[in-house]
């Protein structure tokens, strides 16, 4: 890829720039941020980061929207966070405001891009940048799943002390406390979990993945997490700009699969240089499907809203 605008220089887009920029997943890093001189200053930083990870990436900040012209790809961090005991729906009315402004800006500097969606709530932010830019659904997708199914694998890592390298995990369904991990679907190189985890210790760990943001709230108390969401954005890109065609659970608009349409939601799909290539339609078993369709209403309920 050419140029990458992430839009939003706060914790996560910041990381993100300073991910991409290390792994020359394109020739430029741009962040656009409303905050007076907070992008110039995020983008210097990360830039003098060059000469101890040798990367040829530029890294260059602006307050001005017309500065994403040219991007390949929009990456979409801006938006109020949620504060502890909020869920991620309660900032949807402010980050409503903040979407429809960037994806009209998209539409006048960079009619031509991708947008990657990572603000909350994210698969109705999703919904609407789609919506509203009237853009192809493979151009319009978001990151939820790739984040929730490594915080799974991590407590699976946690529980069993096996390899990262080793661990898949699946994660469908909204980014809420309604999301679906897939146990069915999660395996240690090829076996499956159960062989090694107790169902009574899957089911905990489940719990702990749907409460896997709140729970790094809590804890840091003045910001949500931001290591782990930025290697989830920086793993998707990568599919991406490498066309890889690999399948990785993203919030894609549904047009018909899992039963579902007129919604965003976290589903498997085959990432490559178009975006999102194919949603895959799993085959959900009923109980799995019981449970999807509630995450959907979750999802429904705040579209309702919109
Ligand atoms: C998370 O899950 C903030 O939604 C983000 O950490």
């Amino acid at each position: 890829m050419n140029k990458i605008t992430i839009v939003g220089a706060g914790r996560v887009g910041e990381t993100t720039a300073q991910m991409l920029a290390e792994a020359e997943l394109c020739r430029e890093v741009m962040l656009v941020d409303i905050r007076e001189d907070a992008p110039q200053g995020v983008a210097l930083d990360v830039l003098q980061t060059s000469s101890f990870f040798r990367f040829d990436t530029r890294v260059s900040g602006s307050n001005d929207p017309a500065a994403m012209a040219g991007s390949d790809l929009i990456v979409v961090t801006a938006g109020v966070p949620r504060k502890p005991g909020m869920s991620r729906s309660d900032v949807l009315e402010v980050n409503l405001g903040v979407i429809d402004g960037i994806v009209d800006n998209a539409l006048q500097y960079a009619p031509q891009a991708m947008m990657l969606v990572v603000s909350n709530p994210v698969d109705v932010l999703t919904f609407r940048a789609w919506q509203r830019s009237g853009w192809a659904r493979g151009r319009v997708f978001g990151q939820a799943g790739v984040l929730d199914a490594s915080r799974m694998a991590s407590f699976i890592e946690m529980e069993t002390g096996f390899s990262s390298r080793d661990v898949t995990t699946i994660v469908l369904g909204g980014h809420g406390d309604s999301m679906v991990p897939l146990p069915r679907f999660c395996t240690i190189n090829g076996i499956p979990i159960e062989h090694f985890i107790s169902r009574e210790k899957i089911d905990a760990i489940i719990k702990r993945t749907r409460n896997g943001g709140a729970e790094i709230l809590s804890l840091r108390k003045n910001s949500s997490a931001y290591d782990a969401p930025a290697a989830a954005i920086t793993s998707m890109i990568d599919a991406i700009a490498n066309n890889r065609r690999r399948i990785m659970p993203t919030v894609a608009i549904l047009q018909g699969e899992y039963g579902a349409e007129k919604i965003a939601m976290g589903v498997p799909c085959v990432l490559s240089e178009v975006g999102v290539e194919l949603v895959v339609d799993l085959g959900l078993t009923a109980e799995e499907m019981a449970l999807f369709e509630a995450s959907a209403a979750a999802v429904r309920a705040d579209i309702a809203r919109l």
